[in-house]
């Protein structure tokens, strides 16, 4: 039983496009450049991994990539891209799912803010001691999370504009108390319709998740604001972190 919230086949189907800035090439190839660096030639394993926008260019580099992802149509989205062979996927859910080679993997990455996905602090500590069990000892785990805006919130206020475009408006409600986010999304497309829809996370900051690396026995690497390695600064909106599993620990 997991909290989060299973993509449907109308959001898969949208996903590419209503991602289209993910995509461009500034933010996604700084994306696989650090990946692939970090991965050093060895065994790649994506929790999340959607319909393979960072996967897919990852296995064109060369490296075995294999997935984990919750929604069945996000993975059939990525099975008009790739089949199974190239890049094999468990349905499941990243917080306690096996994937094959498990202990092996010398990267595991969650990209794009996805451990807010998970809404309880308990599926938060098992997604990163998931994600060290599959590493090989000098493996390395990396994530990137948004760092929760709350210093824009004014006084008594619980809402922030996060996106504010003709195509596209995302205000975010916040529990401080719960450390809960609603994410309400209104696309504008072309022909004039208008989609809405909200989603739920639990955001987390980068000491908790400093914390929950230590508890799953992993060490931190390094903290940068960006894909670029652009120093982390207490301004920043969001991170890349990366931790590794101890050599002599299996
Ligand atoms: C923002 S998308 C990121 C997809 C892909 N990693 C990318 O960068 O484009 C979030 C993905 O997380 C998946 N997801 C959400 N909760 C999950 C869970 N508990 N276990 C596995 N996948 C999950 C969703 O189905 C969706 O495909």
């Amino acid at each position: 039983m997991t909290s989060s919230e299973v993509w449907d086949a109308a959001t898969a189907a949208a996903y590419d496009a209503d991602a289209a800035a993910q995509f461009a090439p500034g933010v996604l190839g700084p994306t696989v450049d650090l990946l692939h660096e970090l991965a050093a030639g060895g065994p790649v394993l994506e929790l999340a991994i959607g319909t393979g926008r960072v996967a897919v260019p990852l296995a064109e580099r060369g490296l075995d990539v294999t997935g984990i992802e919750l929604s069945e149509a996000m993975v059939a989205q990525l099975r008009h891209k790739v089949p199974a062979t190239e890049i094999p996927v468990v349905v499941g859910d990243m917080a306690t799912a096996t994937a094959p080679g498990a202990g092996d993997y010398a990267l595991v990455a969650l990209v794009w803010n996805t451990l807010s996905n998970l809404r309880t602090q308990d599926e938060q500590v098992a997604c990163f001691a998931n994600a060290a069990r599959h590493l090989r000892p000098g493996g390395r785990f990396v994530i990137e999370l948004w760092v929760p805006p709350i210093q824009r919130l004014a006084p008594g206020e619980h809402a922030v504009p996060m996106t504010v475009s003709a195509e596209h408006v995302v205000i975010d409600t916040y529990d401080l108390l719960t450390q809960s986010c609603a994410s309400h999304h209104y696309h504008h497309d072309p022909d004039g319709t208008v989609r809405s829809g909200v989603g739920h996370f639990r955001y987390a900051w980068p000491s908790e998740c400093d914390l929950m690396a230590r508890l799953a026995g992993l060490e931190p690497e390094a903290r940068w604001a960006d894909w670029d390695r652009t120093p982390f600064t207490a301004t920043s909106p969001s991170h890349v972190s990366v931790w590794r599993k101890p050599q002599g620990v299996s």
